[in-house]
């Protein structure tokens, strides 16, 4: 796969890690959603926003191969996605990619230890070391704020809060350099959210990450993205930089959003 093309100049010219074009998924005659397109660059981090039902899960987990689009071309790194064989698919799944669930629950294996949990993740991208795994594990539980001495606790008996945040590390173990994330804070207490969020933000400044946040919660992509896409029954109805989009909407619907007068 590419980094890039060579320019009029030959200069080698930046691509986009994810380059999505015309992308169309519906259920029976409802649109979940319908000609989305966008570019995502390194290192960027794009909000996707829209009241409830405006089709933002449904993109994201097209975009994340869980579901198959009916219409619409993704590309990552230079390579369509949507014709890569099932065991190069869970290949970028594994060690590229990485997707946090709105509920921790689905993100995390209930059964299995809070290390177990991480480290798990390191061996199936080939990690054999066990005093390795146990220490990268050990590691990065203390950078979501899990304490050490909970390694051998199941995510059962956390927190919602800390079930995100052992979520999260399960996530990132591996290095991924494209991460989707499904309005990552829902369903938490505010304070919790808060706390998470700033963790979040660091973890992304820190590793580089390339992410596409899914969220109904503007406050969130204030603080998170550098960029927005607007939907609203299933299509995008505006995009920006997002103080440009916050600040000063452009379409109605945006400025419904912000105002807060829509119930989302
Ligand atoms: N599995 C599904 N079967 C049928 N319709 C669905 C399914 N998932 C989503 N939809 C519909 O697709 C539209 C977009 O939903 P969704 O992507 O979940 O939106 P959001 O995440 O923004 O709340 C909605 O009209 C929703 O009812
Ligand atoms: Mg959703």
């Amino acid at each position: 796969m590419g980094a890039g093309e060579l320019g009029i100049f030959g200069k080698m010219m930046p691509q986009p890690l994810l380059s999505v074009h015309g992308l169309t998924k519906r259920y029976g005659a409802r649109i979940g959603c319908a000609d989305v397109s966008f570019d995502l660059w390194p290192g960027e981090v794009l909000g996707i926003v829209g009241e409830s039902g405006s089709g933002k899960s449904t993109l994201l987990s097209c975009l994340a191969g869980h579901q198959r689009p009916d219409l619409g071309r993704i590309a990552y790194d230079g390579a369509d996605v949507l014709t890569l064989s099932e065991a190069e698919r869970r290949r970028l799944l594994r060690s590229d990619w990485a997707y946090v669930h709105q509920n921790p629950r689905d993100g995390l294996r209930m059964g299995v230890s809070a290390g177990g949990n991480v480290g798990e993740r390191l061996m199936a991208v080939g990690a054999r070391n066990y005093g390795a795994i146990r220490d990268t594990a050990t590691d990065w539980l203390g950078r979501v704020e899990i304490a050490a001495e909970r390694i051998d606790d199941r995510p059962s008996a956390f927190s919602g809060g800390m079930q995100q945040r052992l979520q999260i590390a399960r996530n990132l173990v591996t290095g991924p350099r494209l991460v989707f994330m499904d309005e990552p804070t829902g369903g938490l207490d505010v304070s919790v959210q808060a706390r998470l969020l700033d963790l979040l933000r660091g973890l992304v400044r820190d590793l580089g990450l390339s992410v596409v946040i899914v969220t109904h919660d503007l406050a969130v992509v204030r603080l998170l993205a550098d960029r927005l896409m607007v939907m609203k029954s299933g299509r995008v109805v505006e995009t920006g930089l997002t103080d440009q989009v916050l600040d000063d909407p452009q379409h109605a619907y945006t400025q419904l959003l912000v105002s807060s007068v829509l119930q989302v």
